[in-house]
């Protein structure tokens, strides 16, 4: 069939579309472009490098094939690189250190680890209860991100932030919000005028250091309490090897995990979490079915066990959907690995094609009434009629997040732990306000928390 030519927004000599793009909230203007053209594809010219943004279903179902397409380490990735290096999110496909540590670290994302890691996710999940149990007015995203950076960090390296002690987030989470900031930034800036701001510039590698200083810490510690049969992702790193190559992971490199695992273990969760909270409000009746649900499996002050968690239905369908509406992680990129058409579009051997998750997940070819809240998509019967590609929250094939279901089930947990405990509402009206650090965050997103009396 002919070959079609793919929409392309005019920009400047040179610097192309590269200036266009807010430094705060690329992804708002991304998606604006993706709403302005009907083909499901454009291509804007990034300093050069010709890039695709992809939002129809049957397109990213082709860009989802694994012989055609690879995940590309590009801008804003290769930036993060400065700090994440070659760790499983930033490693790049000719890095066979990918394949040696995601092998060594699949069996502490197996059913099993999630149960083991369960008693740690309760205790965090009671932490961020107690704090609340105190307080009037949250703010969600900071209390979110206590929750979920203590449990990834108890969890996987039993290391203790004790986050809900401290007024203020801890500095590591301050430097990290810089430096994911700092990335964005440089993304759409000539390298000549990153090379020019130096003050930027010292601020940034401050902030890597601080948070490399923190993870060597967690690594001492470890190293010092000399124990050697923890099967936590710290343990299995330290101490096993690859059982295809025999491979251990070097000093460096468990370096660059520990912070990646830090990063992708807790950013996006807390984004979760806080928008679920944001979805129950402005859906009363889901939020009606939600404490319904808590109080049949969670009657009193019952603990939750994990498998009281499993066996949830509503909450995991509200987490679900949340994922669809609002996806922390509002885009990724593939590679193609040589010349190709996709829907009839060229795409050159090498060309970035970004997959728009927040038009494709709202794309009115793979869902009815896109804009609706609607819990009951993710009935078991009615999953089958969802478009093979309409919903990527989680990423694609082999490079897909490895920590989904940790972050299933520790999101499950706390959410029915907060809805077990308290009346929430939020009588300023919270309007939305994306934040973006590379991922989404509803901004300054306040609660009013009230503990419920038994058998209110
Ligand atoms: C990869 C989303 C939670 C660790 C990814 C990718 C996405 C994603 C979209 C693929 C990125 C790409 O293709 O460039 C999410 C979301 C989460 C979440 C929406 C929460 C709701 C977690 C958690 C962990 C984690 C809890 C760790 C405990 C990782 C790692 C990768 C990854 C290590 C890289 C995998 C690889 O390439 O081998 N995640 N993630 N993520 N995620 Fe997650």
């Amino acid at each position: 069939s002919a070959v079609r030519s793919i929409p392309a927004p005019q920009g400047l000599p040179f610097v192309g579309n590269t200036l266009q793009i807010p430094a705060h909230a690329p992804n708002a203007f991304l998606e604006k472009l993706a709403a302005e053209h009907d083909e499901g594809i454009y291509q804007l010219d990034l300093l050069g490098r010709k890039v695709l943004f992809v939002s129809d279903p049957d397109l990213v179902a082709e860009l989802c094939d694994e012989t055609r397409f690879y995940k590309g380490v590009d801008p804003p990735l290769s930036i993060v690189r400065d700090f994440s290096g070659d760790g499983l999110f930033t490693a790049r496909r000719d890095e066979p250190v990918w394949g040696h540590a995601h092998r060594i670290l699949m069996p502490a994302f197996s059913q099993r680890s999630m149960k083991a890691y369960f008693p740690q996710m309760l205790e965090v999940a009671e932490a961020l209860a107690a704090k609340w149990a105190v307080s009037d007015e949250v703010n969600v995203p900071d209390d979110m991100t206590r929750l979920t950076l203590d449990t990834i960090s108890l969890t996987g390296f039993d290391y203790r932030f004790d986050s809900f002690d401290s007024p203020e987030l801890h500095p590591f989470l301050q430097s990290m919000g810089r430096a994911l900031t700092e990335a964005m930034f440089r993304n759409r800036q000539l390298p000549l005028v990153t090379k020019l701001k130096k003050r930027q510039e010292e601020a940034y590698r401050a902030d890597i250091l601080t948070m490399q200083d923190l993870v060597d810490d967690v690594i001492r510690q470890r190293r010092a309490a000399g124990r050697s049969d923890t099967k936590d992702l710290l343990g299995l790193m330290l101490e096993a090897s690859d059982p295809q190559s025999g491979e251990r992971l070097s000093d460096e490199n468990i370096r660059n995990q520990v912070l990646t695992f830090l990063i992708a273990g807790h950013e996006t969760t807390s984004g979760l979490l806080s928008f679920a909270l944001y979805n129950l409000l402005r859906n009363p009746h889901v939020l009606a079915r939600a404490y319904a649900e808590v109080d049949r499996m969670l009657p009193g002050d019952t603990v939750p066990t994990y498998e009281t968690i499993m066996k949830l239905d509503v909450i995991p369908r509200i987490l679900e959907e949340t994922l669809r509406i609002w996806s922390p992680i509002p885009a990724f990129s593939v590679k193609a690995f040589a010349d190709t058409t996709v829907g009839g579009y060229p795409v050159r051997e090498g060309q970035t094609a970004v997959v728009l998750l927040p038009p494709l997940h709202r794309h009115p070819k793979a869902w009815d009434r896109p804009e609706e809240f609607d819990i009951d998509r993710w009935l078991p019967e009615n999953r089958a009629d969802h478009h093979p590609a309409a919903y990527k929250p989680f990423g694609n094939g082999e490079r897909a997040c490895i920590g989904r279901q940790f972050a299933l089930t520790e999101a499950r947990l706390a959410l029915a732990v907060v809805l077990q405990r308290f009346a929430i509402s939020d009588p300023e009206a919270y309007r939305m306000q994306i934040k973006q650090t590379l991922t989404l965050k509803p901004d300054g997103f306040t609660l009013r928390v009230r503990e419920r009396k038994p058998y209110e």
